[in-house]
């Protein structure tokens, strides 16, 4: 039978830094409060010239040139984003041009923070109903700094922009691969969301969040969904050599694994550099995991992810 799994990851971080320091010109603020509520330091700012396709091509280019797979081998892209290039058409299939991946077929998903989750979900449903596709690009990329209201102080924190990307295989007599999948909506859309879109305002909108409630909601449906994962593969949390929850804030994260009683060495945390770029969270975090040789192959690797929506959703893999 076949298994799909993970060849290659890479990621794009823009070159601009923004530091908390530097928020504090911006809004009343200070680093102190920043690192305090959510363990952010500093986070990436694309240049203006650049667009959330162009993020995503760098962190495609950097997984592919690991691999030295070429263009024509990729049969199917999908790049999770909330803030892509244009309405029309997808940024994976403006991906797909900037690449030159004339084989494969194109396609955005949009789950906010829990894109990239879905989107490795859907890549691994459609590579195991058609034998055909054999290597899948799956990407979160996000320039999460053009819709954010730059003067509310309670949400311009948080935000940062990058691209992660994921080359998937599927290949016969591979013990490793993905695992399971899970995901949930729930339709509460007042908690996080833009104050536009394209039908109702004619434009992109701002970042708005109820941030108690969403910090409340996180954490709840985090630790049912680790559990709920845990028990549907019979596994036990010990069974897990590293956790990669979504980058959204530190706290968050803390309150689950204590509640779990994971250990904090095992979790892949890059919220305090990278601040939360919404689908491209996962996928950074996972190359800086393999970059620095914390995961390695064979380990059991968790992924979880909650946003605006709201979505939530599990991956399980062995890497
Ligand atoms: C946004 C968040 C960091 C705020 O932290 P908090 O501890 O909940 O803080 P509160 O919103 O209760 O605000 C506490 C106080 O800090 C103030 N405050 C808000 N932002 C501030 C900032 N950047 N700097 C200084 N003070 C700030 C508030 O005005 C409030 O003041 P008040 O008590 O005088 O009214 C936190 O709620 C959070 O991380 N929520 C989840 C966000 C998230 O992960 N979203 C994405 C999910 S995908």
């Amino acid at each position: 039978m076949n298994k799909n799994f993970i060849l290659s990851t890479g990621s794009y971080l823009p070159e601009k830094i923004l530091t908390n320091k530097d928020v504090e010109l911006m809004v009343e603020t200070s680093d102190e409060w920043i690192r305090q509520r959510t363990g952010i330091t500093q986070r990436h700012i694309a240049d203006e010239r650049e667009w959330t396709s162009d993020l995503a091509v760098s962190a495609a280019k950097n997984a592919m040139e690991k691999v030295k797979i070429s263009t024509n081998e990729i049969d199917l892209i999908i790049v999770a984003t909330t803030t892509p290039d244009k309405t029309f058409p997808s940024c994976a299939t403006i991906v797909q041009n900037k690449l030159g991946c004339k084989n494969a077929f194109a396609f955005d998903i949009q789950a906010a923070c829990s894109g990239f989750v879905y989107a490795v979900t859907v890549a691994d449903s459609l590579m195991k109903s058609n034998n055909n596709i054999k290597c899948a690009l799956v990407i979160g990329a996000e320039i999460m700094s053009r819709i954010v209201d730059w003067e509310d102080r309670s949400t311009c924190i948080l935000f940062g922009d990058g691209a992660g990307a994921m080359i998937i295989k599927s290949e016969t007599g591979i013990a490793n691969g993905i695992i399971s999948a899970d995901l949930h909506s729930d339709g509460n859309t007042d908690i996080l969301s833009t104050s536009g879109g394209v039908s109702s305002t004619c434009d992109s909108g701002k970042i708005f969040m109820n941030g108690r409630e969403v910090f409340k909601h996180a954490v709840d449906k985090l630790i049912a969904l680790i559990s709920e994962t845990l028990k549907s593969n019979d596994l036990e949390i010990n069974d897990i050599d590293w956790l990669i929850p979504h980058q959204a804030n530190i706290r968050i994260i803390e309150a689950v694994t204590k509640k779990l009683d994971f250990p904090v060495e095992k979790v892949i945390n890059t919220v305090d550099k990278h601040a939360n770029t919404s689908a491209a969270s996962i996928p950074l975090a996972f190359d800086y995991a393999v970059q620095k040789s914390k995961i390695k192959p064979g380990n059991t690797v968790l992924l979880i992810s909650i946003g605006a929506g709201l979505t939530w959703g599990s991956v399980l893999l062995s890497y």
